[in-house]
């Protein structure tokens, strides 16, 4: 049988301080009944800390990760990062997370693709993994975003939080893991969500940050028609073309954006409430970390075989959907 990607452990890391609705209604013109019912989240977590960057999640993730598959770090042959909150635009922070944890033999690069970049990075490391070229890849989805949120802009600091997930992937040759998946951009969405300032367009000055161009961007509803509509057809594509009727996926594993896009996108597949992994109402959008998370809290509930669908939709424009099988029980 041909060698496919399965994931064989998952890991997390949360930051320990909780940033509640009650909190950010005293520092913004908002309420928890707003937050609630137009995004779902209650509450999100936040990296507090001089000189803390994206690695030190990322690093504690994988850490415990090759504990629990009882693995050394240097037996990793390859680490891929998604971030759009990477600790600085150069080197890449999936280098420095190999060196935090001692995986010492391994190559490693980051994948920027906003809240789709853990798909896309696992889509990534699944083919490495399928040629036969490697035996252990980890993929690390992992945002700082309070780094670059402006606190005093209500309608983008209700939504984002920090955090990381990792998965491990392995060769199967029982058909286990990724087997199918469907990615895709639309560059012109770029206007809706962006940071201004920081790259080469406009290198930070003194300007842009009296601007405060070095934040987020976002025209929240020009996104959320469009995320709709690609998370849901994507969504639905990858069902219809692996055969897939309702019954047979066990698990919708839903970037957590907004908790009415993820609705949507489960009534388009026809799915229960129950069958869709939420955890956007602890900890928001964590952009790259959200999917790797949702696996790490659902993973007693999840079961060897499990068909499970991961789908994303985020700046740039990017989405996709993957087709899993599900490789372990818990
Ligand atoms: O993760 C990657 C991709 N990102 C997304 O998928 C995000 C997609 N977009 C969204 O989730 C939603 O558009 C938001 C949650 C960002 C905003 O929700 P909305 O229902 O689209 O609200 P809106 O931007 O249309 O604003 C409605 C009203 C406005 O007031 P007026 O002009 O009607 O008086 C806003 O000023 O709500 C106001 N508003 C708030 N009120 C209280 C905006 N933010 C807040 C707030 N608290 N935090």
């Amino acid at each position: 049988m041909a060698i496919t990607a399965a994931i064989t452990a998952v890991e997390g890391y949360l930051p320990d301080y909780v940033l509640t609705n009650q909190e950010l209604s005293q520092m913004v013109d908002t309420n928890d009944e707003w937050i609630t019912t137009r995004t779902g989240v209650k509450e999100r977590r936040i990296l507090k800390g001089a000189d803390k960057g994206a690695s030190v999640m990322g690093a504690e993730a994988v850490k415990r990760l090759c504990e629990k598959r009882g693995i050394s770090p240097d037996e990793i042959d390859l680490l891929i990062a998604a971030t759009v909150t990477g600790d600085y635009i150069f080197p890449a922070t999936a280098n420095i997370i190999c060196d935090k944890v001692g995986a010492k033999k391994a190559w490693s690069f980051d994948i920027n693709a906003a809240c789709s970049g853990f798909i896309y990075a696992l889509t990534t490391g699944a083919q490495f993994v399928q040629t036969g070229a490697h035996k252990k890849v980890v993929v690390v989805g992992v945002d700082k975003m309070s780094a670059i949120v402006d606190y005093t802009d209500r309608a983008t600091c209700v939504i984002f939080g920090d955090g990381a997930g990792a998965v491990l992937l392995e060769p199967s040759t029982e058909g286990f893991g990724i087997l199918d998946f469907k990615h895709q951009v639309d560059g012109s969405g770029r206007v809706h969500l962006y940071q201004k300032a920081g790259g080469s367009v406009k290198p930070p000055s003194i300007e842009t940050v009296e601007k405060k161009e070095h934040y987020i961007y976002q025209e929240g509803q020009a996104v959320f028609k469009v995320a709709v509509k690609q998370m849901a057809d994507v969504s639905a594509e990858m069902m219809v073309r692996n055969n897939l009727k309702p019954d047979d996926v066990a698990w919708l594993v839903p970037h957590q954006a907004n908790k009415r896009i993820i609705e949507a996108v489960a009534h388009r597949m026809e799915l229960p409430e129950s069958k869709v992994m939420l955890n956007i109402h602890k900890y928001g959008n964590t952009t790259s970390g959200t999917i790797p998370l949702c696996l790490w809290e659902y993973q007693k509930q999840m079961k060897k075989g499990d068909n499970i669908i991961l789908s994303a939709f985020g700046g740039g424009f990017t989405w996709g959907a993957i087709y899993v099988k599900w490789a372990y029980n818990s």
